[in-house]
């Protein structure tokens, strides 16, 4: 992709900010216009200017009209209502954009001119334990976000802030020391260091004795006793094997994984600091950073210190912070969790400005509703357990397994399993990122499978669909002639065409508000323009000129859809 491609809203946006040398031009945005009735692209950003300067906002924009040279684009420019700027293309430009696009490897968005760091801190599962579908939100949209950040260009640090510290390590020290089964653990560690923390979870309820000697093991390991030390590493170990196992099916990376145990050394430095500068004080015995200037934190200080003198969370989260900060120098850090979490990170957002307040990076707390069973009820297997994220998966491969089997019984086993996985796992991630991400979402096997509707496999057989076209037409190469011209002609292809060219527009949105369903939806649109192109215009047997143009839009089509779900993290396949 060349770092010279300009999209069209960008273009129209220079021509605008160009006119306006004098104002503060980075808020002066062109968009789509939502009803084509009205133009292609429209701006409202000259009704803010000229409220901040005082000026009538329709002479504004009639100035500002008047001054553009847009000639190349537009047809004409209207000012519409209190002062809305509206752009309508010429048919040409439309063209040569898409032809443009059609020949080089530029599909319709730019890398950013001025690249961010970023952090991403998601999934974060905890030690000892195993992945369950309460994991699955903050895997699958915290790669998504890292995904469509990276294509935009940012630098983006992608992070797994494991759970591999706490007080839980007192009671599972002691199940691995006097309950361990050597057998069940070879066979399946998580569950039998599951088993463990249950089994010392009742025992200590039942007798004080047992929650003595989990609370003794806890100190020594905090004290840094060998054994205990290394028997938490195999725990650390062990489970990391898992993860990974799960991240490999997802198709998941992380650039580095530090969890909680790593900012350790730096806590007590950490709390010593706050308590030197009156940012935290002593309260009960605890120590404690109050809010009293933030409404909504005035009546929830920060625990940074328990009274036992044990640091929390809270404190690793602000020790983690510190070393993103250092280490990185981000312009900004997202962390995807649960709802749950808003409180706690609305605390370390808080404290950390007080604590560091010439820091001026962006920090976000991307969070989540739950996924609910078909009753409305938390998500849960029939016996009433949570489910193993490997379970689940397991299961939307089979599903599928049996669909394609229906559907190409000739096809030879190893190839049905493939196409299943593909199916399956996309499924599962795209039914996870296309619900808005605050809401809860009923988990459906029928409706996230289904080839129809706005689904992972509709649009992975769209794509497929494309893909066949050209085998037809026996081109195996998915470049065009360069040369290629792009003519819109009928309704539905000027439709395909304008929708094609708001993918970078969507891009964005999705990285400016952490919204993957942006972009779900989009593709679910471009699917729509497509069957409609595809149903009205004849591609293969138009004459030659038709025919190239028309099998451009349709690699134009493939490409956007490819691309578009490579940043939800899901496959695609050349047939179905
Ligand atoms: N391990 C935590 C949990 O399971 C999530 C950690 C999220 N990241 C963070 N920096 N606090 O709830």
């Amino acid at each position: 992709m060349s770092a010279m491609y300009k999209t069209i809203e960008a273009r129209l946006q220079e021509a605008v900010r160009g006119v306006l040398p004098d104002a503060d031009v980075s808020s002066v945005l062109v968009r789509p216009c939502a009803d084509p009735k009205f133009g292609d692209y429209q701006s409202n950003a000259l009704m803010g200017l000229a409220k901040a300067r005082k000026l009538n906002p329709r002479q504004l924009a009639t100035d500002v009209a008047a001054r553009l040279n847009l000639t190349d684009l537009c047809e004409r420019v209207e000012i519409a209502g209190a002062g809305f700027l509206n752009f309508h293309l010429k048919r040409a430009a439309v063209e040569a954009a898409l032809s443009e696009a059609a020949t080089s490897g530029n599909l319709f968005f730019e890398k950013s001119a001025h690249p961010r760091t970023v952090v991403v801190d998601f999934s974060s599962p905890n030690v000892a334990k195993s992945m369950h579908v309460g994991h699955i939100r903050s895997t699958i949209l915290g790669d998504s976000l890292a995904r469509t950040l990276r294509l935009l260009g940012h630098r983006v640090v992608t992070d797994n802030h494991i759970g591999d510290w706490g007080t839980q390590f007192g009671k599972l020290l002691v199940g691995w020391k006097q309950h361990l089964d050597p057998a069940a653990l070879q066979a399946d560690p998580i569950a039998e260091m599951e088993r463990l923390y249950k089994l010392v979870n009742q025992l200590s309820e039942a007798d004080p004795a047992v929650l003595e000697t989990a609370r003794q093991e806890l100190v020594k390991l905090q004290r840094g006793d060998e054994e205990n030390l290394r028997l938490w590493r195999e725990m650390i170990a062990l489970s990391q094997v898992q993860f990974d196992t799960v991240y490999g099916r997802l198709g998941v990376k992380f650039d580095v994984t530090l969890g909680e145990s790593f900012y350790n050394s730096r806590l007590q430095d950490l709390v010593r600091e706050l308590r030197d500068r009156n940012l935290a004080v002593e309260s009960d015995g605890a120590i404690v950073v109050f809010f009293e200037d933030i409404p909504a934190l005035k009546a929830h200080p920060a625990l940074v210190q328990k009274s036992d003198g044990a640091a929390n969370y809270t404190t690793t989260d602000l020790a983690t912070l510190a070393y993103r900060l250092e280490t990185w120098q981000p312009d900004e850090i997202v962390y995807v969790t649960d709802g749950r979490q808003q409180l706690h990170f609305q605390q370390i957002f808080a404290a950390f400005r007080k604590w560091q307040p010439a820091a001026r990076m962006r920090l976000a707390h991307v969070w989540f509703g739950s996924i609910l069973g078909e009753d409305g009820k938390p998500f849960k297997t029939r016996s009433g357990e949570t489910i193993k994220l490997s379970d689940l998966l397991d299961e939307a491969q089979e599903r599928a397994l049996k669909t394609v089997t229906e559907k190409n019984p000739d096809l030879p086993e190893a190839e049905r399993r493939e196409i299943a996985r593909v199916i399956g796992l996309g499924a599962v991630k795209y039914s996870d990122l296309l619900p808005n991400r605050q809401s809860d979402y009923v988990f459906s096997w029928d409706k996230m499978l289904a080839l129809n509707g706005n689904t992972a496999p509709y649009l992975q057989y769209a794509y497929a669909r494309i893909r066949s076209i050209f085998r037809k037409a026996s081109l195996d190469s998915q470049t065009q002639d360069p040369t290629v011209r792009i003519r819109l002609e009928a309704p539905p292809e000027v439709a395909l065409a304008r929708h094609l060219l708001n993918f970078g527009v969507i891009l964005e949105a999705v990285a400016e508000e952490y919204r993957p369903n942006f972009l779900c939806n989009y593709l679910y649109e471009l699917a729509g323009h497509f069957t409609a192109f595809y149903e009205n215009c004849p591609v293969l047997k138009a004459e030659a000129e038709s025919r190239a143009s028309r099998l451009a839009l349709c690699d134009l089509t493939a490409r956007v859809l490819r691309q578009g779900l490579e940043v939800l993290g899901i496959e695609t396949l050349e047939q179905m």
